[in-house]
Order: C-alpha cells, then sequence, then structure tokens
C-alpha cells in the first residue's frame, strides 16, 4: 500500500468530509547488526531503522475521543480522555497506543480528540521491533499533529521506553526506541546504552547486501526467558559489586568474571556480555575500514556466543543460520533481536542473492518444516511525518 491509497483508506473508515486535514506518519522497525541483549548491561549497541514499518494517519475530532483501527490487526477502541485509561488484555495491540495516551497525560500532554489508523507491514513477532514503531509512532503523532515543532527524538525514545515497562509490562532496555527515534538513512546507530551517547557510521556494503530472514517461528517464550537472561546479569552484577566499583556488567573484565563468578551458567552468561559489547566496537571499527567481511565475521561470532554463552537461538534461528552460512557467498549471519525465534541476518554477495534464499529456504524447510521469508529492506530515517 502507498501513502495514496493509505489516506484514501482513511477516508473510507472515517468518512471523507471533515474539515480537519490528515496528517500521515511513518516508523521504521529497527535491525540491530551486531551487540546482542547488551541494552539492559550498558553497553554498546548497533542498530538500523528499516524501511519496513508502520504508517499512521491522524485527524482531529471536535470531541474528547481518541479512535483507534489498525489494518493488521482487531479490536477498534475507542479511549475517552476523560475517563482513567486501563491496560485491558481484550484490547490486544491497542493497549500500546493507550499506553502512550496515559502517560502523555500523566505529562501534563494536552490532548484532544481524533481519528487514528494504523497499518504495518513489519511482521509482528519477527524480532523487528513492531512493538517500539508503534509506539514511537503513535507518541510522535499524537504530538506532532497536536502543534508541536522540534520534538526531542532522544526523550521520545525514553518516554516510548517508559510505556513499555511500565504500562506493557515488558521489561525492555533502550535499543529500539532509541533506533526507531533516531534512525538515519543509510547508516546505523553506535548507541551508548549508558549514556546514550551516540555516532552514526554509514552503512556501506559495497558487493554486499543485508538480507533479512525470517524463520516464521513466532516467539513464545521470548517475554519469559528474556527476563530470566536479565536477571541472570543481574545476579552477576551483584557478585562483581562485592569485589569491584561498577555499575553496569558491560564495565566489567573477563578476567574479573572469570575470577569472582563460579557458577557456570552465570559465566557463560556474562562472558557472552563482555565478549558481544568488544565485539560491538570493534565491528563498528572495521566497517569504518570497509572491512566489510572481517565485520561479517563478527556477525557470526556474535551468533555462535548467543547460542552456546547465552542460549537464545534455538533450533530455527540456528538452522536458518547454518544453512546461510553454507552458502560460499554468505559471508556472516546471526539472529537479531532477543532471540527464541523471529529473524536473523546474513551478509550476501548481491549478485547471488536470489540463489543464496532458494538454498537456505530448502535446507532451513529440510530441518525445521518450516517456510522462512526473505525481506529485502533498506535502512531509513527515524519516525517522520509524509506528505498525504
Ligand atoms: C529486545 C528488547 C531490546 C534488546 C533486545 C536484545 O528487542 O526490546 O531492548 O534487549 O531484545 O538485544
Amino acid at each position: 500500500m502507498d501513502v495514496l491509497q493509505f489516506k484514501e483508506l482513511f477516508s473510507q473508515e472515517y468518512g471523507g468530509n471533515n474539515k480537519e486535514p490528515v496528517h500521515c506518519f511513518f516508523s521504521p522497525g529497527r535491525v540491530n547488526l551486531i551487540g546482542e541483549h547488551i541494552d539492559y548491561n550498558g553497553g554498546y549497541v548497533f542498530p538500523a531503522a528499516l524501511s519496513l514499518g508502520i504508517y499512521g494517519a491522524i485527524r482531529f475530532r471536535s470531541d474528547q475521543l481518541i479512535t483507534l483501527k489498525s489494518t493488521n490487526a482487531l479490536p477498534v477502541i475507542a479511549v475517552d480522555l476523560k475517563q482513567p485509561i486501563l491496560y485491558k488484555a481484550e484490547d490486544g495491540w491497542a493497549n500500546y497506543p493507550k499506553g502512550v495516551i496515559k502517560h502523555l497525560l500523566v505529562d501534563g500532554h494536552l490532548l484532544k480528540g481524533c481519528d487514528i489508523l494504523l497499518s504495518g507491514n513489519l511482521p509482528d513477532g519477527a524480532g523487528l521491533s513492531s512493538s517500539a514503531a508503534l509506539l514511537v509512532l503513535v507518541t510522535f503523532m499524537l504530538r506532532q499533529a497536536g502543534g508541536e515543532k522540534d520534538i526531542d527524538r532522544v526523550q521520545l525514545a525514553k518516554f516510548c521506553q517508559k510505556v513499555e515497562n511500565q504500562f506493557m509490562g515488558v521489561n525492555c532496555g533502550i535499543m529500539d526506541q532509541f533506533s526507531v527515534a533516531m534512525g538515519r538513512r543509510e547508516t546505523a546507530i553506535l548507541l551508548n546504552c549508558d549514556t546514550l551517547h551516540y555516532k552514526y557510521t554509514p552503512f556501506a556494503l559495497e558487493e554486499y547486501s543485508l538480507v533479512i530472514m525470517n524463520t516464521n517461528k513466532k516467539r513464545e517464550l521470548a517475554e519469559s526467558k528474556y527476563n530470566e537472561r536479565r536477571g541472570e546479569c543481574e545476579q552477576v552484577l551483584e557478585i562483581i559489586k562485592g569485589h569491584c566499583q561498577v555499575t553496569s556488567l558491560c564495565q566489567v573484565s573477563l578476567a574479573d568474571i572469570e575470577a569472582y563468578v563460579k557458577d557456570d551458567i552465570l559465566l557463560r552468561r556474562a562472558r557472552h556480555v563482555i565478549s558481544e559489547n568488544n565485539r560491538v566496537l570493534l565491528a563498528v571499527e572495521l566497517l569504518e575500514k570497509r572491512d566489510i567481511i572481517g565485520f561479517a565475521k563478527l556477525m557470526t561470532q556474535s551468533h555462535m556466543s548467543l547460542k552456546n554463552d547465552y542460549e537464545v537461538t534455538g533450533l530455527e534461528l540456528d538452522s536458518i543460520v547454518e544453512n546461510a552460512l553454507k552458502i560460499p557467498q554468505c559471508i556472516g549471519a546471526r539472529m537479531t533481536g532477543a532471540g527464541f525465534g523471529g529473524c536473523a541476518i546474513a551478509l550476501v554477495v548481491t549478485s547471488k542473492l536470489e540463489q543464496f534464499k532458494t538454498a537456505v529456504a530448502q535446507g532451513y524447510q529440510k530441518r525445521t518444516g518450516l517456510i522462512p521469508d526473505f525481506y529485502a529492506a533498506s535502512i531509513v530515517d527515524g519516525v517522520q511525518s509524509i506528505e498525504c
């Protein structure tokens, strides 16, 4: 669907005669290139905003109702700004915008009634941050269409993380919201999740392409396992704090981990975190020197660490990555996002993309019985208003 079709759909859904203008927006998904399960440990991540994402259209009304509709999911919800806004399981996807509305009101924003339509092409639960894209989109739409200029995008990301943590009860880090709010065309973001200092690095791949491979395995246990990993990292930090002055796990050296952490599982979790954080910095250095092969090798090492030490991959992600790496023209591959299903990424010689997809799909289906999807997305700007 293009923007004009989207605007037409808005008129069909909400009627076309209203004198108020319709404002349109686009919010990207994100792919993390390297630096997984690092944001909540205070280290470096290296994500980018994707051309797959969510369109949003908004038109103000004369009353105090906010209507929320999506072309991707039910239900349709009307939020009355004069009533308390509560999380309700039966409201499904609409809890995200409800959380945004509630927290904007709590923070003192004046909101007006409006009709909102959303439509996305980001696969749900695939590790490409559809929830961050939705939260950042709705916040940005309500504020910008409401007349706010120069929205501070770092604050926007922090606000959306707060909504996800507090209203949705998801204990995520800052990486996803930051990428969606701060993305920049053809560049990836090196983000220090402790200080929120960041730097843009051109993501120029020369004769290679970034391929996103969806295992189509839904991330069922993702949330509980995610919290379990966070808990394990917190345990390690507590142990280390008994010996060294540190505030986050990424400040700890491997030598200190090996000296003080006796439990094998905790040791492996911490080893992933420390080694992954180092890999991010090295990867960015190599990319800046245009050593794409070196960068890709670190991607593969990242996957192995997530598989063996952090244990967040599973049959589907391992199988798709193994099948990708069997193809000589694939120079590196890894899972992306939280893991336990969802997407992986690969760097592949552009002229061999079709052969690559066919061979990976065959091998993967044979092993798992699932048919994968492949996306050729480009790297785009963060959330923005668009002509419609
Ligand atoms: C999810 C979370 C992020 C991050 C990644 C793992 O996407 O939302 O904050 O922790 O997992 O890197």
